[in-house]
């Protein structure tokens, strides 16, 4: 028997069908619903306003245009809400809660009567919490983003949030600005609703799905406050309603092609490491999963396109106004797989099959005028990190691609936090610092792998170090820094025997990264290691006894197929 569809769909348990049938209708008639508003196709909205996330100001408004779009198409619009995560208001990491954010998308998706959903996300962990959900609900799905902030001015200078957050910031640890001149800066770098104003996180996952087929084409960059980000909302609801009607599912849009899309755009971009992992999640919900060494290749076939902040100069609003994504599309036409199917129900052939009337070749360069004729990022592996550890050579230094050094451990963020700054810390410029415990396990994957420059040496002009960790990076930041150590310290890889005064080597050309210690002196040291404690209740203890590496995505395993 086919499954019922609209307000008929997925009936309560009574035991008895017909009453949880007349006892819904009866409950609906009480949100003042006509019959004939009963009878259409349900399109679910799955919202996620919050005062604390000052990314999702809008959504409000957003989903009244949604609503619009679904009412006009000869839908029902419901929206519900889920869990919201303001990357910044969440204590320890946002990244702790995007699993359960997933879950909450998934479970009320396939729990409501709802034909097909619309997801409303934008801040960092939210696309790849509702992309994920989708994935494994696997109902027809349309992401929509909430859009990204516009810049700030300070004495005649542009300011997008975060890098220029980081950059005031290092200048401030520098003693090259003062306290009240940070302070007059605080308040200029996030002056809209909207998403981090860079190529960030948020950026990087709405372009990036987009690119994948599960955003309505040109509606990744628009910035939050434009008029024309209600129009696009208005016709996501429309299109909604069409898949409601038309089903096509995330696993049909979802496939290894399309996520092989994702990840050519994602290095054209000079998008952030962040998305390595969430695209990983997200496609590992479906069972597909991408080689360290196929990522590589796809970067090291990728040229590098687009000129925007952290790793060039301009802002989402710059790259809106020039393009978007289908100008880098139709770059990358060659390089992509066009057959894939997208939610507006053509394939990406057909949806870049005329030119652009206008480019701003500053902002975005064609492929025979590349920023780099390789990619942003790379996974690298060594005795270090035996199963991978991801690296932003886009927004590293040159001249320290090739290096070898002398370790300086911090055993942890407590220690970082304790020692960084402390004038007797044996540090030297040619230094790697080392940072242990802020992996999945052991910190819940905090953004910690930007390491602060020690202040004695940035105070003496270091402006970057290789720095190495098994914690995230901001999307927002920069330097030569080595994230996502596999297996992580806190479950006994490698890291967590690596001592201060042990020599480190780097080599990007050869995408290694390795320690330089005999192999059973390691496994002497490992010998004492111990576990850290599992926490004794609640969600902490879910999601430390479930929680994969990166290289899995940080998925919980009772997540994947
Ligand atoms: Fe939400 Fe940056 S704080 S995207």
């Amino acid at each position: 028997m086919p499954e019922p569809l609209g307000l008929d769909r997925g009936l309560t348990n009574y035991g008895d069908r017909d009453f949880a049938r007349y006892l819904r209708r009866s409950m609906a008639h009480s949100m003042g619903l006509s019959n004939e508003l009963l009878g259409r196709p349900i399109v679910g909205i799955a919202v996620s306003p919050s005062d604390f996330n000052n990314c999702h100001r809008y959504m409000p408004e957003l989903t009244e245009a949604v609503s619009r779009g679904v009412l006009a198409a000869g839908g029902l619009p419901r929206a519900f809400p889920t869990i919201s995560l303001g990357e910044v208001f969440l204590n320890p990491t946002s990244m702790m809660f995007r699993n359960l954010m997933s879950m909450d998308v998934e479970e009320m998706v396939r729990a409501q009567p709802m034909d097909a959903v619309v997801m409303i996300g934008g801040c960092d962990k939210t696309v790849p919490a509702q992309l994920m959900g989708a994935a494994s609900a696997n109902r027809p799905a349309i992401q929509l983003v909430t859009g990204p902030m516009m810049t700030g001015r300070h004495r005649g200078e542009r300011l997008g949030a975060c890098t220029d957050c980081r950059r005031f910031w290092a200048k401030f640890r520098a003693g090259e600005i003062d306290e009240a001149e940070v302070g007059r800066v605080e308040n200029r770098l996030a002056i809209t609703a909207g998403t981090c104003a860079v190529m960030g996180t948020a950026s990087t996952m709405a372009c990036i799905t987009e690119a994948m087929g599960m955003l309505l084409p040109g509606t990744a960059a628009i910035p939050a406050v434009d008029a024309q980000r209600l129009v696009a909302a208005e016709e996501t609801g429309r299109a909604a309603v069409r898949l409601a009607r038309n089903p096509i599912l995330p696993s049909q849009i979802i496939t290894k092609e399309s996520v092989e899309n994702a990840f050519r755009v994602l290095m054209a971009l000079g998008g952030s490491t962040n998305a390595v992992i969430h695209l990983t999640a997200v496609a590992g919900r479906l069972g597909i999963h991408l080689t360290p060494e196929r990522i590589n290749a796809i970067s090291d076939e990728t040229p590098a396109l687009v000129d925007l902040k952290p790793v060039g100069e301009g802002y989402m609003e710059d790259f809106n106004a020039a393009g978007g994504v289908g100008a880098v599309l139709r770059e990358l036409r060659d390089l992509l797989h066009l057959d894939c199917m997208t939610v507006d129900g053509t394939t990406l052939r057909e949806r870049i099959a005329e030119p652009l009337d206008w480019v701003d070749r500053r902002v975005i360069r064609t492929i025979a005028d590349p920023i780099s004729p390789h990619g942003g990022l790379i996974v690298l592996r060594g005795s270090l990190a035996p199963d991978g550890a991801v690296f932003k050579r886009a927004a590293a230094t040159p001249s320290l691609f090739e290096v070898e050094g002398r370790a300086v451990v911090f055993d942890n963020l407590e220690d970082l936090a304790a020692r960084i700054d402390d004038p007797a810390l044996d540090v030297l410029p040619n230094d790697i610092l080392v940072l242990k415990n802020a992996g999945p396990h052991g910190a819940t994957m905090p953004e910690a792998g930007y390491l602060p420059i020690p202040s004695k040496l940035a105070r003496a002009g270091v402006k970057d170090m290789v720095r190495i960790s098994d914690a995230r990076m901001s999307g927002t930041a920069y330097g030569t820094i080595v994230l996502h150590v596999a297996p992580e310290a806190a479950v006994g890889g490698p890291l967590a025997a690596v001592r201060s005064g042990d020599r480190i080597a780097l080599s990007v050309a050869n995408k290694r990264i390795d320690l330089l210690v005999d192999e059973r002196e390691v496994a002497r040291r490992l010998e004492s290691w111990r576990p850290p404690a599992v926490p004794a209740r609640g969600y902490a203890s879910l999601y430390r006894r479930s929680v994969l590496q990166a290289p899995q995505g940080c998925d919980f395993d009772f997540l994947t197929p």
